[in-house]
């Protein structure tokens, strides 16, 4: 049965998908892709589009890819990323179900971003942060879009989670072949993100 989210007002927006609660259960989000987001990948990589098998949801794919890759080596915690239920028809396409990481009072729980704005940033948040980075190294996850909108902090679990840009861009990726360049990768990743960290907190 299709899942009915048109006329409902999304509780986030990202560049690429509208964030709806679940209509049946609070405790999830629905994530779908807005037409803006192939349009943008149409016009910028014609070339590329024109040889994907999906021209759409590969990048949901390539999420859910790295979600397994993650459950499939044996203890690895996996509290730094959010909870992938499942897919879902709805009448704006397929929706990836994730678990809601929420705030004490229940609302969506801050961005990085969203702290450093709001200067709650602590120094709790930097040691966690330093966790994050050392498991993302460790593990090998593929991390596309490392941004500070894309970690929200679960006050639960005292750590932030991605919550979005894992999963490579290319369907063929380097990456995924070699531990060692995807390390080097994430790890570029990792040094821009404390100079862009560093950049807002200073201003
Ligand atoms: N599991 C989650 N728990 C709590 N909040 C979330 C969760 N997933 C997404 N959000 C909120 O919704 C916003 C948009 O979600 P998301 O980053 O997945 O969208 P996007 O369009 O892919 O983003 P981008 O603009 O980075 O491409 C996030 O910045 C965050 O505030
Ligand atoms: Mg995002």
């Amino acid at each position: 049965m299709e899942l009915k989210l048109e006329g409902l007002s999304p509780v986030a927006k990202g560049g690429e998908r509208d964030v709806f609660v679940h209509p049946e259960n609070k405790a999830w989000l629905v994530k779908v892709y807005h037409q803006r987001f192939y349009d943008v990948h149409q016009k910028k990589y014609p070339i590329i589009m024109r040889f994907r098998r999906l021209k759409r949801y590969w990048s949901l794919v390539n999420e859910l890819i790295e979600f397994i890759g993650i459950r499939e080596k044996s203890s690895v915690e996996t509290k730094y990323l959010q909870t992938i239920v499942g897919m879902v028809d709805t009448d704006l396409g397929i929706g990836m179900i994730v678990s809601a990481v929420l705030s004490e009072e229940g609302d969506l729980a801050p961005t990085l971003k969203d702290l450093v704005k709001n200067k709650q940033y602590q120094p709790m948040h930097a040691e966690a942060l330093e966790a994050l980075f050392q498991w993302m190294i460790d593990t090998h996850i593929i991390i596309r879009d490392f941004s500070l909108n894309n970690l929200v902090w679960s006050y639960q679990d005292q750590c932030f989670v991605i919550i979005d840009g894992i999963g490579s861009k290319a369907t063929l990726s380097l990456r995924s072949f070699s531990k060692s360049y995807n390390q080097k990768a994430n790890k570029k990743r990792v040094e821009k993100f404390r100079s862009r960290l560093a950049k807002v907190l200073g201003s």
